[in-house]
């Protein structure tokens, strides 16, 4: 079967599509035929050697995928051959708060990921996706998807009639503004780009901001609100955004600590979020039960991810090329098989 690896050494010139055997299915395993990926902006980190530079090569990159079951290991009660299941980030979270363990079994680093024809899970470490989504769009779900739903749903509880503010057009934000939109929430996004500004309002977001020619954007949205402030921050800009996140929240309000695209340290005056009761949460992905509780509202409100382009599996390097610069409203998907 055919793989994307990268091997030898990290960096993007690295990766290459090698021939492997395919994996053979055990007790309580799934065998999948895998049709999907999406890429995310770890799985560009982790090729290039960023995100953890002890992970162990040649490595399968990728943690998101969809594909058919084909044979099923004994004792496998979940599933049938047929059926259609995406991956799950955390192999070993069903529920539950997180433990510091789960980051041992997450999907493209440190276990092999889905970029691969066949792959081989335990029937816990895979989900059912809703019927009327397309396997490019259901392969967006596990990763972006799920971290979206944890912050808004699982950790900030986000009500009818609140303000959320996301930053940027990238895979978890346009998630987080479906999902705001469902939960009758309203959004305020930013974008480096006014044409990508224009694609989220078109999607429902109630206000855009450039944060490159408003770098104050933190106050805008406070000002937005009446001078009150956002209710949730999602938060995955990291170093160059924190402290307009600050300045956007209320008092009270939450910034789900997401992503690091600007960098992952920083400095920010801690008197504020004492004197103001900010709440800051991490968030790493989600739960097996998150997911399965997305999938339902996902079927509820028809909402469809947002796929910006799909790559062949044999260009998976434009694919992550595609993803370095930044161009991508939403998701990246490779396909793998028909
Ligand atoms: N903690 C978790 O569990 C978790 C899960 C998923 C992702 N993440 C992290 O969250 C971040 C986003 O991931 P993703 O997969 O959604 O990425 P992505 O799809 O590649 O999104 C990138 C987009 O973010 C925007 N952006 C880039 N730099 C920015 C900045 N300095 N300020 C504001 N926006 C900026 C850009 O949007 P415009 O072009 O519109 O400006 C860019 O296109 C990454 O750091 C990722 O590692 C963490």
């Amino acid at each position: 079967m055919k793989a994307v690896v990268v091997d030898g050494q990290f960096g993007l010139d690295n990766i290459k599509i090698s021939e492997r055997d395919a994996p053979k299915v055990g007790a309580g395993q799934v065998l999948i035929k895998m049709k999907t990926a999406s890429l995310n902006f770890r799985d560009l980190l982790m090729v290039q050697g960023l995100y953890n530079p002890r992970q162990a090569l040649p490595l399968i990159p990728c943690s998101d995928g969809v594909g058919e079951v084909v044979e099923l290991g004994d004792g496998v009660t979940r599933f049938k051959t047929g059926d259609r299941v995406a991956t799950l980030f955390s192999q070993g979270w069903i529920a539950g708060e997180v433990k510091a363990a789960y980051t041992g079994s997450t999907l493209g680093g440190p276990i092999d990921g889905t970029l691969t024809e066949y792959m081989v899970l335990s029937e816990e470490g895979v989900v059912g996706v809703p019927d009327f989504l397309t396997d490019e769009e259901a392969a967006c779900l596990p990763c972006a998807g799920l971290t979206a739903w944890s912050a808004l749903v699982e950790q900030a509880q986000l009500k009818a009639g609140q303000t959320v503010l996301l930053q940027g057009t990238g895979g978890v934000s346009l998630f987080a503004l479906q999902f705001s939109k469902a939960l009758g929430a309203r959004a305020i996004i930013t974008s480096s780009s006014d044409e990508k500004l224009e694609r989220a309002l078109s999607m429902g977001a109630w206000k855009g901001l450039n944060y490159k020619t408003q770098p104050k954007w933190g106050k805008e949205s406070a000002a937005l609100t009446g001078g009150q402030g956002v209710d949730l921050v999602v938060e995955v800009g990291g170093s160059e955004t924190l402290a307009q996140s600050l300045r956007a929240i209320r008092a009270g309000g939450q910034i789900s600590l997401i992503g690091v695209l600007s960098g992952n340290v920083t400095d920010f005056n801690i008197i504020p979020v004492i004197m103001r009761g900010i709440r800051i949460q991490g968030i790493l992905v989600g739960h097996r039960n998150g997911f399965e509780a997305m999938n339902r509202a996902i079927e509820q409100h028809q909402i469809r991810p947002t796929v910006d382009r799909v790559f062949p599996l044999e260009d998976i390097r434009g694919a992550f090329d595609h993803m370095a610069a930044g161009r991508h409203v939403g998701k990246i998907v490779i396909k793998i098989s028909d």
